[in-house]
């Protein structure tokens, strides 16, 4: 049975523990040099792209490459997903000449369509309701950096977006505390909310970003206004008025606080600048973990065992 990595939720807490321990090894294994292309060598990974990108798309096409095997670039104005050809045509195309589809789209329910149909692993790299690669990449972060992920708190301020219903759905898997301070017209998705709190995780939706900041040991937020929703940039950014992470809302966290983002952001409205290259900050370290938190995640779907 082939396994896809469309969303958290789908997975073990075991299976993620795994793939955490295997990105860890796979980090230092690339930094002490030693070759690891033998791991997927031979495989091909198409990656589909219905938006731009700079982190998945280098990530991925790097990771790849470092583990002996090759990515395929699919941008927007390459395969018209859905348009040109259905999506159940392309997955059925694709699973023919490759190992494994890597897909960026708008609607989550064409990432599915892709894994119902493909006869191959398939990833999701970013849907409008989900980023869990993000989220694995972030978990990551934060176990390094605290040594370890049940009981700690984390703060989102911000837009209940993709990445927000992401971190939720990492945080009932590693017993994560989640607080998001946002507008209630921008809370993240419900059914996601729902899931998490039956599966017994901590989740807290709160108005005021110094109620959501206070004690926590992560401060985490995303643009206002994602992929997709241009048009609404003007009301959103009245909207978030009061949601910006400054140095001033990370003193109400705890010392030793690390402030995220999964980039790109946009200085001045979601993030200051001065609090994105804060000693608190690790945001380039996020941005470093994507490569080997999805390394791992390739070889454990496309094939070889590290
Ligand atoms: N964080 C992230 O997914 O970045 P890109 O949109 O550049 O891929
Ligand atoms: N929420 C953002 C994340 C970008 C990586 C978006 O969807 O545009």
């Amino acid at each position: 049975m082939k396994r896809d990595f469309l969303s958290l939720l789908d997975w073990s807490t075991e299976e993620l523990w795994e793939l955490l321990e295997l990105a860890a090894h796979l980090k230092r294994e690339a930094r002490a040099g030693v070759r690891q292309d033998h791991l997927l060598r031979g495989k091909t990974l198409a990656m589909i792209f219905q938006k731009p990108s700079l982190r998945t798309r280098v990530s991925f096409e790097v990771g790849m490459r470092q583990l002996g095997g090759h990515a395929l670039y699919l941008g927007p104005e390459d395969i018209k997903l859905g348009q040109r050809e259905t999506v159940e045509d392309v997955a059925l195309n694709l699973s023919r000449y490759v190992d494994g589809i890597m897909a960026r789209v708008f609607g989550h329910e064409v990432v599915e369509e892709l894994a119902r149909f493909a006869t191959v692993p398939v990833i999701n790299g970013l849907s409008d309701l989900l980023h869990p690669c993000q989220a694995l990449a972030d978990v990551l972060t934060i176990w390094e950096k605290k040594r370890r992920l049940e009981g700690l708190t984390l703060a989102f301020i911000g837009d209940g977006n993709n990445v927000a219903n992401s971190l939720i759905e990492a945080s009932a898997k590693f017993g994560i505390r989640f607080r998001i301070a946002c507008p209630e017209t921008h809370e993240p998705n419900a059914r996601i909310v729902a899931e998490a709190r039956a599966l017994g995780a901590e989740v807290e939706i709160l108005r005021d970003p110094k109620e959501a900041a206070k004690d926590a040991d992560v401060i985490y937020t995303d643009v206002w206004t994602s992929m997709g929703q241009e048009a609404e940039a003007e009301v959103r950014r009245r909207k978030f008025q009061g949601y910006t992470v400054d140095l001033s809302l990370i003193s109400q966290a705890k010392p030793d606080a690390l402030v995220m983002h999964c980039l790109p952001a946009h200085y001045g409205e979601e993030i200051t600048y001065e609090a994105a290259r804060s000693k608190n900050s690790v945001i380039f370290d996020q941005a470093e973990n994507r490569l080997h938190a999805q390394k791992a995640l390739l070889v454990r779907l496309l094939g070889g065992r590290a």
